[in-house]
C-alpha cells in the first residue's frame, strides 16, 4: 500500500514535470510577450514623470500596469540591448566599451544564447522590429539568424528617419559614406523611402499582431528608433508643443508623442487581434536621455554616456491582464539583465544552453510587489572609458594627466582610476570619470540651483546613498569606508571575472559603395 502510494506520488511528480517542461502543455496558456524598447527615452520625457510631454498611452498602460521606478539599464544603446538579449553583463561579453560603430568587425558573440532563441525553444513565434544594433559585419550576425522568425528594420545605431541613410565616416578610406540601412529580413528594403519610422515600424508590428495565429503564444520585440537624434519629426505631432521656447525640445517633445501614439496603436491591435488578455507588454527605455538632443533626466545627474542616475535609471513598466498587483509603482531593485530569465520563465522555457547569468527571474517582484532577488548591480568597469561628447562647464574629461588619479587604498586591489560603477542595496560606488556630471536644468524652467555647477568636485572613488539621494548630491564616502572597502572589493572581483574589451578598429571593407546598403561584408 505504501509502496504503491510513493509510486503514484512519484508518478504525479513525473507528470507534472512534463508538465512544467514541455512547452504549450503546460495549464496556463503561455503569455504572449510584446517586448517596446524606445531609444534614447529619459526620466523626465514620460508624461508621468511630470515632463511637460504628453504621453497619454504610456500614462495609461502604466497605470493600469507595474511602473518600474528602481529599474536600470545601461548607458548606451549596444550595451542595453546586448544585455536584454543575453540576460548578462557586458564584461562577460566583451562589449564594456562604447557602441559597435558601423565598420567594426564584431557582434554579440555568436556562442552566446540570445533571448529570441530561447523563446522560440518555448514555442513561439518570434518577430521582430526596428534597431538591432548588436552587431552585422557577418550573415552569422543578423537577427534572422539569432532567434526572430522574421525582422524589418535597421542594422546600424541611428540613421535619417525619413531616407532610412546612414552617414558614416570611414577614416581608412578617407571618406563619408552614406547608404541605406532597412531591411525586411535579411534583404535590403528599398520601398519605404519618405516613410517616418516610428510609423513605418508600428504599422509593421500592428500587421505582425493582425496576421498572427493566436493558438501559438507570441514573442514580438519592438525596438523603436524614436527618440534618437536626428530631431525629425512630422509637424502634426509639434503642434500641441507650441509653448515649449527651445527649438530641440520642441521637436523631440513632438517625436515622443509619435512615439506615443505608436505604442497605442500597437495595444490596440491586441486588443483587436484578441490577444491583450494574454500578453504581458514590456516598455523600457535602452539608457538615459541625451539632453545635446532634446532629452531630459531632470531631475537626476549626468546623461546618456554617463554611469550617473540620469544615464542608467530607466523608464520602463510592465502592462498586463495577467499582473497580480496591477496599478502599482514598484521600487525594487531590478536592471534589464533580468528580462531574460523573467520572460523565459514566463513563456514555461527553459534558459538551458545560455552561459551564466547575471539577470534574476523578477516575475515574482513585478507581478505580486515580492522582494527583489536582486541586491547588487554591476553598472559597467570600462578601463577605456572616453567622453565623446562636450559636457558644460568641463572643457575636458577628467583624465590621469590632470591628477585625477585614486590613492590605491589599504585592503583593495581595485585601480579606482576606472570608470566603474556598482549598486548593493541603496549603495552605489563610482570610480575614476563617471562621464559628464552636469545636473541639468528642468527644461522650460529657470531653475539656477538645478544647474548650479558649484557641486563638490570630483573624486576618484564616490559613494551615494541613491535610495536617499537619487540626485548624487550628498558624496558620503568618508562616512562610510567599510561599504566603499566592500563595493571596491566587489568591482575586483567583477574585474577578475570579466573578458578582455573586444573593441577592434575599423574595417575598410564595410563601405557598401555608392550605391550600396550597410550590411554584413565578412
Ligand atoms: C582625404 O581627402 C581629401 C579630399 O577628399 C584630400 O584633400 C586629402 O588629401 C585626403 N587625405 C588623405 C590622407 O588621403
Ligand atoms: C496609429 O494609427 C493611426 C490609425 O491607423 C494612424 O493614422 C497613425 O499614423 C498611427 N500612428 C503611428 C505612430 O504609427
Ligand atoms: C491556427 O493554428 C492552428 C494550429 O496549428 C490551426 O489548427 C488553425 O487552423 C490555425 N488558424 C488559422 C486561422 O490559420
Ligand atoms: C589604472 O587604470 C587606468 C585607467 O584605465 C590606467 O590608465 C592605468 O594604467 C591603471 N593603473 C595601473 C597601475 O594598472
Ligand atoms: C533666471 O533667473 C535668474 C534669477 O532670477 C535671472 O538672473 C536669469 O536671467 C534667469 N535666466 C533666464 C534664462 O531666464
Amino acid at each position: 500500500m505504501s509502496v504503491c502510494g510513493q509510486s503514484r506520488a512519484v508518478n504525479w511528480m513525473i507528470t507534472a514535470a512534463i508538465v512544467v517542461l514541455l512547452p504549450g502543455t503546460s495549464a496556463a496558456p503561455q503569455p504572449h510577450v510584446v517586448f517596446i524598447m524606445a531609444d534614447d527615452f529619459g526620466w523626465n520625457d514620460v508624461g508621468y514623470h511630470d515632463s511637460e510631454i504628453k504621453t497619454p498611452n504610456l500614462d495609461l498602460l502604466s497605470a493600469k500596469g507595474v511602473r518600474l521606478q528602481n529599474y536600470y539599464v545601461q548607458p548606451l544603446c549596444s550595451p542595453s540591448r546586448n544585455q536584454l538579449m543575453t540576460g548578462r553583463y557586458q564584461i562577460h561579453t566583451g562589449m564594456q566599451h562604447q557602441i559597435i560603430w558601423p565598420c567594426q568587425p564584431y557582434c554579440v558573440p555568436l556562442d552566446e544564447k540570445l533571448l529570441p532563441q530561447l523563446m522560440k525553444e518555448a514555442g513561439y513565434a518570434t518577430h521582430m522590429v526596428g534597431k538591432w544594433h548588436l552587431g552585422m559585419y557577418k550573415k552569422d550576425c543578423l537577427p534572422t539568424r539569432r532567434g526572430f522568425d522574421s525582422y524589418f528594420g535597421y542594422l546600424l545605431g541611428s540613421e535619417d528617419y525619413y531616407t532610412h541613410t546612414r552617414c558614416y565616416s570611414i577614416t581608412a578610406l578617407n571618406l563619408t559614406r552614406c547608404a541605406l540601412d532597412l531591411r525586411d529580413g535579411e534583404e535590403v528594403a528599398t520601398a519605404y523611402k519618405g516613410g517616418y519610422s516610428t510609423e513605418l515600424f508600428s504599422q509593421r508590428a500592428v500587421d505582425i499582431i493582425g496576421k498572427h495565429n493566436a493558438s501559438q503564444p507570441l514573442f514580438l520585440y519592438v525596438a523603436m528608433q524614436a527618440v534618437h537624434e536626428p530631431l525629425q519629426v512630422p509637424e502634426r505631432y509639434t503642434t500641441p508643443y507650441g509653448f515649449i521656447k527651445d527649438a530641440s525640445r520642441r521637436k523631440y517633445a513632438g517625436m515622443v508623442s509619435a512615439m506615443d501614439e505608436a505604442v497605442g496603436n500597437i495595444s490596440a491591435a491586441l486588443r483587436q487581434a484578441g490577444l491583450w488578455d494574454n500578453t504581458v507588454l514590456v516598455f523600457s527605455t535602452d539608457n538615459g536621455g541625451q539632453t545635446r538632443a532634446g532629452g531630459s533626466n531632470w531631475p537626476l545627474r549626468g546623461r546618456k554616456w554617463s554611469l550617473w542616475e540620469g544615464g542608467v535609471r530607466g523608464v520602463g513598466f510592465v502592462s498586463s491582464p495577467l499582473l497580480e498587483k496591477p496599478g502599482t509603482v514598484n521600487d525594487e531593485l531590478m536592471h534589464i539583465s533580468d528580462w531574460l530569465p523573467t520572460l523565459v520563465g514566463l513563456a514555461g522555457g527553459s534558459t538551458r544552453g545560455t552561459k551564466p547569468l547575471d539577470g534574476f527571474d523578477m516575475w515574482n517582484t513585478i507581478s505580486k510587489g515580492f522582494a527583489s532577488p536582486r541586491l547588487e548591480l554591476l553598472h559597467n568597469i570600462d578601463a577605456l572609458y572616453d567622453d565623446i561628447s562636450p559636457c558644460p562647464g568641463r572643457q575636458q574629461q577628467l583624465t590621469l594627466a590632470q591628477g585625477f588619479r585614486g590613492e590605491p587604498r589599504a585592503g583593495s586591489s581595485f585601480n579606482v582610476s576606472i570608470h566603474a560603477a556598482i549598486r548593493y542595496l541603496n549603495w552605489k560606488l563610482l570610480t575614476g570619470y563617471p562621464g559628464c556630471p552636469t545636473w541639468f536644468p528642468r527644461p522650460e524652467h529657470n531653475d539656477s540651483e538645478s544647474s548650479s555647477p558649484s557641486a563638490d568636485p570630483l573624486k576618484p572613488v564616490m559613494l551615494f546613498d541613491v535610495q536617499r539621494d537619487p540626485e548624487e548630491r550628498n558624496e558620503v564616502s568618508a562616512q562610510f569606508p567599510a561599504v566603499v572597502d566592500y563595493l571596491l572589493n566587489r568591482l575586483q572581483f567583477h574585474l577578475k571575472n570579466s573578458l578582455p574589451i573586444n573593441f577592434p578598429d575599423d574595417d575598410p571593407r564595410c563601405d557598401p559603395g555608392p550605391s550600396g546598403a550597410w550590411g554584413p561584408w565578412a
